[in-house]
């Protein structure tokens, strides 16, 4: 899709040092351009260079909402300004929990959301989407990549007996985590009552006096975690490692996991904060180059 030429990098608000990580390892230039708020906190782009004609990578986490309103006017001036194609790469595609119709009267938020970023788009590339089918929900070429490699990159040297995911729906992530590392897997049984709590359940796996990462793709509230964390210390695990993909860390979640006694929280940059300690970027790269023919320069 690139065709060889210089491929323009904008790095929205959200996803700043991961356009950066982007530019320096593929030598292709970062975008100059104004970002502000007008006294009453509307948002504002400008950008400042040619790029009519020409490949544009737009960086940027779509999350909380505003970033979502910022990504939009991103791309909006992208096409004002010309660009040849608008390649979206959203480290964090929020809203993707609300992947169905949970109840009668809901929007699909996801589908929504995915609709309206296709609207300005040649194509999209996410990091570890909540589900797959959400990709489908582009109207235009859509991938998403696994970051987890990455994190069983940095988990390998902490020498992990066991990894474990909170739930089914997570437990490929936690296998091809194990394959890296070299260890074993599992999953755990976890129910949602509501947004605020989940009960974990009790398996018959001997966790005692191993050290275990419990892997997910998101942590909100925390509660999640938290509570199996208490299940496997319970059960006897000598050290509890936490690393999600998305670190969203509302409210006391930072504190929920370490009152209940893990050892480390680790995250990705897709959401930038304190537990940020695996970068994305390569990701991305990797998705450049196998599905939009990216030629590196
Ligand atoms: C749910 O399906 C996700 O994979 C995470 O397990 C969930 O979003 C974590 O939420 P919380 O941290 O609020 O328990």
């Amino acid at each position: 899709m690139y065709d060889c030429h210089t491929m323009y990098i904008l790095g929205g608000t959200s996803a700043r040092s991961i356009a950066e990580d982007i530019s320096k390892s593929l030598h292709e230039p970062l975008l100059k351009a104004t970002y502000k708020r007008f006294p009453d906190e509307e948002f504002y782009v400008r950008i400042l260079e040619e790029i009519k004609g020409e490949d544009v990578l737009i960086v940027q986490t779509a999350y909380p909402d505003q970033k979502i309103i910022e990504l939009l006017l991103m791309q909006a001036a992208a096409v004002e300004a010309g660009a040849k194609t608008i390649t979206v790469a959203l480290p964090y595609f929020g809203y993707s929990r609300q992947d169905k119709k949970f109840e009668e009267g809901e929007p699909i938020s996801a589908k929504t959301i995915a609709e309206h970023i296709s609207l300005h788009a040649s194509g999209v590339i996410t990091i570890d989407p909540h589900k797959d089918h959400i990709l489908k929900f582009f109207t235009v070429p859509a991938f998403g990549v696994s970051a987890t490699a990455e994190i069983a990159k940095y988990l390998k040297p902490k020498h992990i007996d066991f990894i474990l995911a909170p739930d089914k729906g997570a437990k490929d992530r936690a296998k091809l985590a194990a394959s890296i590392i070299g260890c074993e897997h599992d999953h755990l049984e976890k129910t949602r009552i509501d947004g605020n709590t989940v009960k974990i359940q009790p398996k018959n796996i001997n966790v005692q006096n191993k050290t275990v990462a419990i892997l997910d793709d998101i942590i909100s509230t925390g509660g999640t975690m938290a509570n199996s964390i208490k299940e496997l210390k319970r059960q006897g695990a000598k050290h509890v490692y936490v690393a999600c993909t998305h670190g969203l860390f509302i409210g006391e979640a930072k504190a929920k996991l370490l009152s209940s006694g893990c050892d480390e929280i680790i995250a990705t940059d897709t959401i930038e904060n304190e537990f940020s300690k695996v970068k994305v970027a390569p990701c991305i790269i990797d998705m450049l180059l196998e599905k939009f023919e990216y030629v590196k320069n």
